[in-house]
């Protein structure tokens, strides 16, 4: 069967994407399409939790007002209030789907949701299961969808580009469907929808080193630009202050709820360092810290710092890290008794596909959820835990509107099939292996933590070359998995490093040598166009 036909397609299928399809999937035909197994994105590697306004002493204005801290002027104060005000309604639905949150006994004997705290947040209003929050919403989600037989799960299912209506008005352009990637039967099939919907996640893996999984490589941003959407502040890359150094750990996160119960940052020599960089010390937003251990480690020329939570007592540690306590262990960490060697790595992409408050996009009956959409709520720096929330939030905002409209089109009809005639069987894989390579070290070196308009123009030309190059062999040779990923990062390294270079000061998450200081007047929003 070369054609399906959806009432709509979700790509994605972490917190946003499932969210989605189980509040469609009453009264429509639902596609979740991943790319690999069900479970595997950001989501289910998600620690520290969600923030939510639970604590009396809390309220949605602090909520508020911290998120547009951290974001350095740029939040959208509408989506920020609808964001927090929609939180508490999130987490009552995630509990009916069967997600169980820690709790804590009080002194009265009575039982409550435990809060704990991250970075800029100034109450305690982080919502978590132990420190693999992730885990029990993905997992609670997916068993919520086996019970559904409108929804077809596409695992192992790349989708490679949308079709879109052929117009020259952009104002009548509309998204019908897509081409997607079948890895298993090594084929290509073409499904029709009347809505398609991005919930793709990050593009951490353009980064050497990330926190990220292997899936997060912004095919839903490349594939909204291919097809006519704006997208917005792509230089607002965050960096993650702590992930675990040790030369067989790959991309193993240390939860900032660690700093928030105490853990304390220690060069080699055991001396504190963050009292010089932040009142906040080491509960400072993320992109002070990160840029205070990068900076740290360039004076002092280490290849890590340590973070210490070793005076809080083993069971408290055990209770409350299981996942970073056992990981560490079995990289002969003991986290109870000694630091952890933890660096910096690529973690969250605050920019990303223009989406109004409903998820639209520019395009007709395309829209984007989640990590790859830019709605506005992060500004120049997203705060901990708003991530998920996020997801949560537009998701049912977006089924909403959705839901509203499946009457108003129609399914698309014999959409053109993929044409594979000019292609032939790749004898040089070994090209998109070294281009992989290539380009994550160059964002790596030159469109890191701290930038500089010269090692930015030296990305860009090197992103340009590469990107010639993928072009060229796209055109010539069948596809595959790691080809389309290719594509789809090279596309997004260059929509950083445009972004990064037009904005002229230091900013949330953008800081350049070049321009050290925050502009005065209004800040602006970087917005590209195709
Ligand atoms: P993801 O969960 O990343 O899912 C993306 C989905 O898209 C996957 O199913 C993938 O297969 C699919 N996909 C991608 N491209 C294609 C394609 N071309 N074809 C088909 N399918 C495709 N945020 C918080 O708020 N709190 C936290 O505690 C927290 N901790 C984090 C810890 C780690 C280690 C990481 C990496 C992130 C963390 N974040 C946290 C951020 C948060 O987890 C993510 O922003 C969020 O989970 C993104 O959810 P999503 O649904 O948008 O995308
Ligand atoms: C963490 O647990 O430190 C990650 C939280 C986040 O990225 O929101």
């Amino acid at each position: 069967m070369n054609q399906l036909q959806y009432d709509a397609i979700i790509i994605g299928g972490g917190a946003a994407g499932l969210s989605l399809a189980l509040r469609l999937a009453e009264n429509a035909r639902i596609a979740v399409i991943t790319k690999g197994p069900l479970q595997e994105g950001a989501t289910l590697y998600a620690q520290g939790g969600i923030s939510v306004v639970f604590d009396a002493q809390d309220s949605i204005e602090s909520h508020i007002d911290d998120t547009q801290r951290a974001g350095a002027g740029l939040c959208d104060p509408e989506v920020v209030r609808y964001t927090v005000e929609h939180g508490r309604e999130a987490i009552d639905w995630l509990v009916a789907c069967g997600v169980s949150f820690t709790r804590e006994t009080r002194a009265d004997g009575s039982s409550d949701f435990h809060l704990t705290r991250e970075g800029g947040h100034s109450h305690r209003r982080v919502l978590h299961a132990a420190d693999a929050t992730g885990r029990a919403v993905e997992n609670s989600l997916i068993s919520q969808l086996k019970h559904h037989a409108n929804i077809d799960i596409l695992e192992n299912h790349l989708v490679i580009d949308l079709i879109t209506n052929n117009t020259v008005d952009p104002d009548k352009k509309r998204c019908l469907g897509c081409y997607v990637f079948d890895k298993t039967n090594d084929r290509v099939i073409t499904l029709a929808s009347r809505f398609t919907v991005l919930a793709t996640g990050g593009a951490g893996k353009v980064y050497l080193y990330t926190s990220n999984p292997d899936v997060s490589t912004g095919d839903g941003i490349a594939m909204a630009w291919r097809a006519g959407c704006r997208v917005a502040n792509m230089e607002f890359v965050q960096f993650h202050p702590t992930c675990l150094y040790h030369p067989k750990a790959k991309s193993f996160l240390i939860t900032e709820a660690l700093r928030g119960e105490g853990a304390q940052l220690k060069l080699p020599d055991g001396s504190r360092f963050m009292e010089r960089y932040h009142a906040q010390m080491e509960l400072a937003p993320r992109d002070v810290v990160a840029r205070a251990i990068d900076h740290e480690m360039k004076r002092l020329g280490i290849d890590c710092v340590y973070l210490d939570i070793s005076h809080q007592t083993p069971e408290f540690i055990k209770e409350h890290f299981p996942t970073v306590y056992s990981t560490c262990l079995e990289y002969g960490i003991d986290i109870t008794q000694e630091p952890i060697p933890v660096v910096p790595a690529a973690h969250y992409t605050c920019g990303g596909v223009m989406a109004d408050i409903q998820g639209r996009t520019d395009i007709s009956n395309l829209y984007a959820i989640g990590e790859t959409a830019f709605t506005g709520l992060h500004g120049a720096n997203r705060m901990a835990s708003n991530s998920l929330l996020e997801c949560l939030v537009f998701a049912k905002a977006a089924s909403h509107d959705i839901a509203e409209r499946f009457q108003e089109f129609p399914m698309p009809e014999s959409l053109p099939l993929w044409d594979e005639s000019r292609v032939i069987e790749s004898d040089e894989e070994v090209v998109v292996a070294h281009d992989w390579d290539e380009l994550r070290r160059v964002m790596w070196d030159y469109v890191g933590i701290v930038r500089t308009d010269r090692r930015l123009r030296r990305a860009m030309s090197r992103i340009q070359i590469l990107a010639h190059e993928v072009d060229d062999y796209y055109a010539h040779f069948e596809v595959s998995n790691d080809l389309l990923e290719l594509r789809n990062l090279v596309l997004v390294a260059e929509l950083i490093v445009r972004s990064a270079l037009s904005r002229k000061e230091s900013r949330g998450l953008h800081y350049t040598l070049d321009y050290p200081e925050q502009q005065t007047g209004t800040p602006q929003n970087t917005v590209l166009t195709p």
